[in-house]
Order: structure tokens, then C-alpha cells, then sequence
């Protein structure tokens, strides 16, 4: 009977060539978190076989199997680095939990086929585990208020990870220029691996540093792909003159501004408001904008 099916087989696939497993995705995340979880996906299309078995391996160790035709058809074979969530495990998915160090490695997922070809297929990939941060960035050094004319500093704190965190400073949502900051330092931790990020925000207070009589100074760390977060500090401005918070804003009788006449009512044209010769300038310059525009009209 087998001897049959085989020569069935061989005849169907030369009809068409590829008439076996294949594997048509592999999901595997390239990076994950220490401690938290990887949902491990494999999907494979039997065509006209029929499945045996799916096994993954880390680092070419078996570590999890399942046999459909098999009473129990899920097993997992303990490995360092590894905790499958049985429950949340199946054909086409492996869950893996409580993520260590020790997960990070080469993952192999491998669909094979029945009897008696057993065709088997195979694709791998890479997941890196990265620790991060226990908390947000801290900032310390700020005060609440500052002066026009102060020195800032202040450092920005991200907390052990794997790999360090990249550190920006903000002022006003706008990143800042390299002669703002000094840093970064890396400082190592209780664990050998594990390090402290650590940027100097440093500058001169200036009044464009102020929206109003506010200051927002922000510093984000970051892991990519995994890990962002941010804490913002609001400051005050001490000594609020205030005339002086409003000289930023240009005031749109400064320039002349370009207007054009409405062509429904001409005389809205104002001619009436302005004495000294700037004023006449502009106005001969609106003239001439509506002389050309009723030319073109
Ligand atoms: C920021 O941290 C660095 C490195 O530890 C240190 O040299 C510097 O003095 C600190 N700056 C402030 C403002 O605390």
C-alpha cells in the first residue's frame, strides 16, 4: 500500500514539481525584552502532504515538538532560556515566557512531512534580548525658576539596560545642538552588562529659550525598536517683565505686510493711518499692486 502512495506521490509531482511542504513564514521577533514574552510563529502550507511533526530548535538543540498523530501531541525538552506556555502553544505558534538572558539565539522552526518521504523544511532567525530601563529617565539639577542670563545644568539618568539608551535633550520640543550637552557617560552596574546612561544638558538662559514665561525641557531615552519614554520639566521664568515676554513675537505692524485690495470694495484701501514716509512708501507700493492687478484684470 505505501509502495502505492509512493508511486502516486512521484507521479502527482511530476505534475508539479513542488508538491511538498513549504514553509511560508517564519515569524520570530529580532529583538525581545528580558522578562518579558516572544510569540514564535511558523506557517507552512503541507500542499499534498500530510504533517508529522514540527519541532523548534535554539542554537540546533530541540526544544519544542508537536506530533498531531500522537497522544500527547505537544512536548518540550527543558534548554536554558526557555519556558513554553504550553497553552499558548500550537502546530503554528510557540509562546515563550520569563525571557532571560540566556533566550538570545539562533531559532530554527522545522515542518516535516509523513512517511515515507518525510520531507522536511527549515528557516531560522535571530532574536536578541535586550534589558530596559526599570524606570523613566530622571533629571536632576533643575530648579523650578531661572533668569535670563543663568547657567543651566542638569543631568539626564537612564537607568541600567542592555544595550545602553540613546539620550536626547529638548527645550521646547526642539532638539538641542550638540554645544548644549555634554556626554554621554556610561556607567556600569551591579551587573556586568548592564549600564547607566548618562547626558549633561548645559546652557546660558536666553529670553528666546522662553515661550511666554515657560520653558519645557525634556529628555527622551531611547532602545530601538523596543523602548522608548520620556520626562518632561516645566521651568518657570523668575523675572517676568511684562513687556519683555511679548518682544519675541513680531508684531504685524513691524513689517509691511502685503495686502491685497478686495476687489468688491477698493476704498477699503487704508490710506488714512499712516504719516511718515515708510508709510507713504507702502502705500505707493499698494497703489501700484492694484493699478497691475486692475491691468490684469
Ligand atoms: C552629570 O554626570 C556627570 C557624570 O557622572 C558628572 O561628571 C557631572 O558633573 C554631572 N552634572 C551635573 C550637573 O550633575
Amino acid at each position: 500500500m505505501r509502495k502505492y502512495l509512493l508511486i502516486a506521490t512521484l507521479l502527482l509531482s511530476k505534475q508539479a514539481p513542488v508538491s511538498c511542504v513549504r514553509l511560508l513564514e517564519l515569524r520570530v521577533p529580532a529583538h525581545a525584552a528580558e522578562g518579558g514574552e516572544a510569540i514564535l510563529g511558523c506557517q507552512f502550507d503541507m500542499e499534498r502532504d500530510i504533517l508529522y511533526s514540527v519541532k523548534w530548535y535554539k542554537d540546533g538543540r530541540e526544544f519544542y515538538r508537536y506530533v498531531p498523530d500522537s497522544q500527547h501531541p505537544i512536548s518540550h525538552f527543558a534548554t536554558p532560556g526557555i519556558m513554553v506556555d504550553v497553552r499558548r502553544s500550537s502546530s503554528t505558534v510557540v509562546t515563550l515566557v520569563h525571557l532571560t538572558r540566556e533566550s538570545a539565539g539562533l531559532y530554527r522552526c522545522e515542518v516535516s512531512g509523513e512517511a515515507p518521504l518525510f520531507a522536511t523544511v527549515h528557516e531560522e532567525k535571530y532574536i536578541t534580548i535586550y534589558l530596559l530601563p526599570e524606570t523613566k529617565p530622571i533629571l536632576t539639577g533643575l530648579k523650578e525658576k531661572y533668569n535670563v542670563g543663568d547657567r543651566v545644568r542638569a543631568n539626564c539618568t537612564s537607568s541600567g539596560s542592555r544595550p545602553e539608551a540613546q539620550l536626547k535633550w529638548l527645550i521646547n520640543n526642539r532638539l538641542v545642538g550638540k554645544n548644549y550637552i555634554r556626554g554621554p557617560w556610561y556607567r556600569a552596574t551591579m551587573r556586568d552588562d548592564v549600564t547607566e546612561t548618562i547626558l549633561e544638558l548645559k546652557f546660558t538662559v536666553g529670553s528666546h529659550h522662553f515661550n511666554f514665561d515657560t520653558m519645557e525641557l525634556k529628555c527622551q531615552a531611547t532602545i530601538a525598536p523596543l523602548y522608548q519614554q520620556e520626562t518632561v520639566y516645566q521651568v518657570l521664568r523668575k523675572d517676568i517683565l511684562p513687556m519683555d515676554s511679548f518682544t519675541d513675537i513680531p508684531e504685524l505692524g513691524e513689517q509691511p505686510v502685503p495686502t491685497f485690495p478686495d476687489f468688491g470694495d477698493t476704498s477699503k484701501l487704508p490710506l488714512e493711518d499712516e504719516t511718515d514716509a515708510a508709510g507713504t512708501e507702502l502705500h505707493l507700493d499698494k497703489l501700484l499692486t492694484l493699478f497691475l492687478l486692475l491691468i490684469n484684470f
